[in-house]
């Protein structure tokens, strides 16, 4: 039987034995050996699969009308995921189009630029993927690539960067003002939970594929990372477009949170909201709960 190519195998053991602080080194191990949830979050379980799944069923039957109202009304909404590799993006996002209908609810995860889009306008290859009336598109990383992660791997110049953050709260006022819905959330995970993480994924084959090169060279910017987080934070949570910041180190509380969060700040008719309770505020909030 011919085996699946793992060629990222064995680097990211091999960062945490060589590279990664010896406190960070021990907590994912307690972790891994005890079961437990690594590093400091305000619950030292993750939250019970059933009790989550009783969570999410009325959720998910919101988010039923909650598309039925884009269809109707002709809505535009568009959700940023941002967060670091492994902070269960795409997870989120998962929970939200496995009740949806493809044709209102899209989701847009872009490659690395082609050469001719390195030499547009930088929001334009976004601007093409934008909603038309009666679409919500759940963006998995997003323009934010240029504050954060071409910054940290030098894809983009300090003039460049410069320039994002000088357009970007201009380029979110002008689809506000335009009447499109904008959410952007922030799912955060801690090192030692971000290391459990791919240690996962390096060892098992169906999972391998999640693990990129970006991933394995990122390991070592940790720091580099915090600080790009710290200035995107200080440069574009603005009134018209906050940010809200998800502690994501359990998926479930995470996942359930980034619903609550979405359901309660879209109007969208026949909203129940016994169904919608806030947030768990331990752990979803504004920037000030961002924990490096
Ligand atoms: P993901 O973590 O989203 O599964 P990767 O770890 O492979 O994917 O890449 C992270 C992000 O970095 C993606 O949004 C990708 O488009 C972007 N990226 C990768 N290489 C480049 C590059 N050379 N220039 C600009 N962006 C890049
Ligand atoms: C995530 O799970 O946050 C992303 O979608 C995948 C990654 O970790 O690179």
């Amino acid at each position: 039987m011919s085996s699946i190519p793992m060629p990222l195998n064995g680097k990211v053991t091999a960062f945490l034995n060589q590279h990664a602080p010896e406190e960070i080194r021990r907590t994912v191990e307690q972790a891994r050996k005890r079961d437990t949830l690594a590093g400091s979050y305000p619950y030292d379980r993750w939250m019970n699969k059933s009790d989550y799944q009783d969570a999410l069923t009325p959720l998910q039957f919101e988010l039923a009308k909650l598309q039925h109202w884009l269809a109707e009304t002709q809505q535009r909404v568009i959700v940023i995921f941002e967060g670091r590799d492994t902070a269960g993006k795409s997870g989120a996002i998962n929970r939200i189009t496995e009740v949806t209908n493809p044709r209102t609810v899209r989701v847009e995860a872009l490659p690395k630029p082609t050469d001719r889009q390195l030499r547009e306008w930088f929001f334009q290859r976004y601007v093409e993927r934008l909603p038309a009336g009666g679409e919500m598109v759940l963006f998995d990383r997003s323009w934010y690539n240029r504050a954060v992660i071409e910054h940290v791997f030098g894809f983009c110049t300090p003039e460049q960067r410069a320039r994002f953050f000088q357009q970007v709260p201009e380029f979110e006022r002008m689809l506000v003002g335009d009447g499109v819905h904008l959410v952007k959330i922030w799912l955060n995970v801690s090192r030692a939970e971000q290391l459990r993480r791919l240690l996962a994924r390096e060892g098992n084959p169906m999972r391998h594929w999640k693990l990129s090169r970006i991933d394995i060279e990122g390991l070592g910017k940790w720091d580099s990372y915090t600080h790009a987080i710290a200035q995107t934070f200080e440069r574009t949570h603005t009134t018209h477009a906050p940010w809200t910041v998800i502690r994501a180190e359990d998926k479930y509380r995470a996942r359930l949170a980034v619903l609550l969060h979405l359901l309660g700040t879209l109007p969208y008719a026949l909203k129940e909201p016994a169904n919608i309770p806030a947030p768990d505020p331990n752990i979803c909030g504004t920037p000030a709960i961002w924990d490096a």
